[in-house]
């Protein structure tokens, strides 16, 4: 296994209220451990961001947003900026998620105007990748994503590319609970390292967080934690209930896992 630090990230998408996001750490602050000893990012919906602030409270976990936007400020109606983001405390922005990409079009050169924008103000950007069930089939996968990469990181310097963090998530596997084997999962987060390798330098790309998402859960996070190129997980349905984020977890760091 890899020294890299390993990272579960909670995507909630369109997910929780205020109320609920309450609900949620007033049960999860009762897990000890959490957040020791490996890294744990809660992206909650923009409506949530100041509330978690308040409730992560001393748990050794950040936070951050969904999506930004590109621009720092204007007329752009319904849109959030990232130091509108940046004050609220986030550390991370997801960018280029598949439900962006796919519901809302966003393009290679929006996602990359955002990447820019995040490292600018200070966010990690969590660049998402990955191929439909049609591109996989037509054995597309590796070419889409070696050039949403490419796209995504073009004119991005590698003091910032090296402070950037990547999920690798199919979208066939996306909330169908069809989750990648871990072999096809190992094969592509390698090859979104050896990406970063070609563009940019080996020692980079081996010092980058890696994340696999879609339909990761409590019973099947071990064997992707075995793979050396996984450093975590990116989840979205499992992350919703604070007791099966927990097992999820838990079941990843094993031993190293300690509730003292
Ligand atoms: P699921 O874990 O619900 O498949 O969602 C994965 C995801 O899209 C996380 O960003």
């Amino acid at each position: 296994m890899s020294m890299r630090e390993k990272i579960f990230a909670a995507n909630w998408k369109m997910n929780k209220t205020v109320a609920e996001t309450e609900a949620f750490f007033q049960e999860f602050v009762n897990y000890p451990g959490v957040g020791r000893g490996h890294g744990v990012i809660v992206f909650p919906p923009a409506t949530s961001l100041a509330a978690v602030r308040g409730l992560v409270g001393a748990m050794p976990i950040r936070w951050g947003a969904q999506n930004m936007y590109s621009k720092d400020s204007g007329a752009f109606t319904g849109e959030i900026s990232g130091p509108m983001i940046r004050e609220l405390g986030c550390s991370h922005v997801l960018i280029g998620h598949s439900e962006r990409r796919e519901i809302f079009r966003e393009t290679d050169e929006d996602i990359r105007e955002k990447v820019k924008a995040a490292h600018k103000h200070g966010l990690i950007p969590m660049l998402c990748v990955g191929e439909t069930l049609g591109e996989r089939k037509g054995g597309q996968a590796a070419d889409k994503v070696v050039r949403q990469l490419a796209a995504a990181l073009q004119g991005v310097p590698a003091s910032e590319a090296a402070r950037t963090q990547f999920a690798y998530e199919p979208i066939w596997a996306i909330g169908t609970g069809l989750n990648a084997s871990s072999a096809d999962a190992q094969e592509m987060c390698g090859l979104v390292r050896k990406q970063l390798a070609q563009l940019y330098s080996g020692e980079l790309a081996s010092g980058v967080p890696v994340l696999y998402g879609g339909s990761v859960k409590p019973e099947n996070i071990a064997e992707y934690m075995l793979q050396p190129d996984i450093d975590g997980a990116l989840i979205g349905g499992a992350s919703l209930q604070p007791s099966s984020f927990l097992s999820i977890i838990k079941n990843a760091m094993g031993s190293r896992f300690s509730a003292s």
